[in-house]
């Protein structure tokens, strides 16, 4: 999937970085909930989708799909792929792997924003849920392991922040496009366009 933007400065439509969230370690009676925010996190903030590595929940999958048809914009959901292929081909395809994680370097004072913006290449952001393997440290897994400050947190938390730090938050102005239901913002109460 190829993701272009208007530049002001050149009047022309470029290519940006792709983000695709890849989450280990869900179990399906525990962590649907937290998950589905995961998800819905990762598609409100500008990722284009999510991969649950190794399990499938169709339910799960229902749910995301079904925000998506309602609310507009693409975002793939894809499920059950082994997270070793999944990261052995989104690097072959040339893209790099980020690793959320509290050990990571600091996204606030260390220059690892910048240099993953730098490298141009699309994004694999790995989050975890129970404690993840080793592997996902190594650099053959991940290119960055990026904490969103050294602090224990959650993963929707860690994916927000990292998102919104990595689009600059513009991915909160961003429409969505063949969206059944729009919010008209208002000061109180609220009002939908919904769209047959
Ligand atoms: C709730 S944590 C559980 C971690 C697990 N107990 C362990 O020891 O690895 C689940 C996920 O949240 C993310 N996470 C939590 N705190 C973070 C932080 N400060 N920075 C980045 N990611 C974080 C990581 O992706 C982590 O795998």
């Amino acid at each position: 999937m190829e993701n272009l933007e208007q530049n002001p400065k050149t009047n022309r439509k470029e290519k940006t970085q792709e983000i695709v969230v890849l989450r280990w370690g869900h179990r399906p009676k525990r962590d649907a909930r937290l998950t589905s925010h995961v998800a819905l996190t990762a598609r409100a903030l500008g990722a284009s989708g999510f991969l649950l590595s190794d399990i499938e929940d169709k339910k799960l999958k229902e749910t995301v799909e079904k925000v998506t048809e309602n609310w507009g914009g693409k975002f793939f959901f894809e499920m059950g792929k082994k997270w070793k292929s999944a990261v052995r081909d989104w690097k072959a395809k040339g893209g790099i792997v980020v690793h959320l994680t509290v050990y990571g370097e600091n996204v606030q004072t260390s220059p690892v924003l910048d240099k993953i913006r730098q490298s141009g290449k699309d994004l694999l952001v790995l989050v975890g849920s129970q404690k993840v393997p080793g592997d996902f440290f190594s650099d053959e897994v991940s290119d960055f392991n990026v904490a969103v400050g050294n602090q224990p947190h959650s993963e929707c938390a860690a994916l927000a922040v990292f998102l919104d730090r990595f689009f600059g938050g513009k991915e909160l102005a961003k429409g969505f496009k063949e969206a059944k239901i729009k919010v008209v913002p208002q000061e109180r109460g609220k009002k939908t366009i919904v769209e047959c």
